[in-house]
């Protein structure tokens, strides 16, 4: 099915494990360390949907590996940021696919260009970022995305989008759908951020304003907010480095205002928030601690006992025991709420 002349570069059974910050054992049939886009042009040659399957990977910290991958792992690893522009009202700041988000946060607070500091410390790469929209402590990554410039493999054009064509929703893009993603059609390669210059802090998030009084700060600046989010995290969220994870493992669910006020009669505690729409969105770490599941195990995973939205990974565990303790939390949520829960990352 693959062609014997693929390139040089492109190496076969590589081994994943480490590149799945769930640190699940899986081994690539053909990988590639993507440092450039000219190694996208030559591997589009040998693009064929439904067919041959490529993959691309970034910090591989949103991704259930369910076993090995019988195709073609992009790995990206483009570097490069830079002030890509500025006018009267914002800074543009353009970043390589394959550069670490946390350290591309911190850097544009070094450079003064506030704006990205409540999405500090977020695992995962620049490139993986809209993908998901990533999103924490009152801001998401839709806020302050300017467009991006993917490679088309099925036509081997190079592709601007922008906001609107990302058509961005809660931990939602374009790219999560019409299989562009899974099937690796579209390969991000930069993305350029707007920093608008009338920069207000946005401290509404009760977590990072317990953690800036307690700092007696009143009034922050980027840096020290950035600093209270990682604070606030290092408490809360597990550091895959050290308790393999994916962060959050389940969206937050969106449901109907009378679902909500039914729920609401019989558990007043249960935290929601109101959605334009007129929707309310549940804490599904909530629920999910109200259904038993705070820091308890099955098999060699278990709900972080910290955060019972974390799916962690206790030593050894496969894609099949991650599987089968998501089946049972939804299961038990389920049967106590009377809500599905559906996953945060992307099945491989
Ligand atoms: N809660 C519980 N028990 C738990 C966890 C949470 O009762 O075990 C309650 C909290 O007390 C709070 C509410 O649920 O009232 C919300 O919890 P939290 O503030 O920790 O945020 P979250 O809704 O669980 C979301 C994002 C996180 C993001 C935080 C902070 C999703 C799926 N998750 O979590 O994003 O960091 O808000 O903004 O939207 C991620 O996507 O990987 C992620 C970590």
């Amino acid at each position: 099915m693959w062609p014997a002349n693929l390139p040089d570069f492109v190496e076969r059974e590589a081994d994943l494990a480490l590149r799945n910050t769930l640190a699940l054992p899986a081994r690539a049939a053909l990988y590639a360390r993507i440092t450039g886009a000219g190694q996208l042009e030559e591997l589009a040659d040998f693009y064929a949907p439904g067919d041959r399957r490529f993959f691309t990977l970034g910090g591989g910290s949103n991704l259930v590996l369910s076993g090995d991958v019988d195709g073609l792992v992009l790995h990206m690893a483009i570097c490069g940021r830079e002030l890509a522009g500025e006018d009267a009202d914002a800074w543009y700041v353009r970043a390589g696919a394959g550069e670490n988000w946390h350290d591309f946060v911190q850097w544009t607070l070094a450079q003064s260009w506030p704006g990205l500091e409540n999405l500090a410390l977020i695992p995962g790469t620049v490139g993986a970022a809209p993908i998901q929209n990533i999103g924490a402590y009152g801001l998401e990554l839709a806020e302050r995305f300017h467009a991006l410039t993917a490679f088309d493999m099925q036509t081997g054009d190079i592709v601007r989008f922008d906001r609107t064509a990302c058509c961005f929703g809660y931990r939602d893009s374009v790219f999560k759908h019409h299989g562009w993603h899974l099937d690796g059609r579209f390969v991000i390669t930069d993305v350029t951020f707007r920093l608008p210059k009338a920069w207000a802090p946005l401290t509404r998030y009760a977590d990072v304003a317990a953690e800036l009084a307690a700092r007696n700060i009143i009034t922050p600046d980027a840096r020290q907010i950035g600093d209270a989010v990682v604070a606030v995290r290092r408490r809360k969220l597990p550091d895959p480095a050290q308790i393999p994870n994916t962060g959050s493992f389940f969206h937050n669910p969106v449901v109907e205002a009378a679902i909500a006020e039914r729920l609401l009669a019989s558990h007043p505690g249960l935290p929601h928030y109101p959605q334009p729409d007129g929707r309310l969105k549940l804490a599904a770490g909530w629920l999910i601690e109200q259904a038993g599941w705070k820091g308890r195990d099955l098999g060699p995973v278990g709900m972080y006992e910290k955060q019972a939205l974390v799916l962690v990974n206790r030593g050894g565990a496969t894609g099949a025991d991650v599987v089968a303790l998501m089946k049972a939390v939804q299961r038990d949520v389920a049967e106590k709420f009377g809500v599905e829960l559906t996953p945060e990352p992307v099945f491989l």
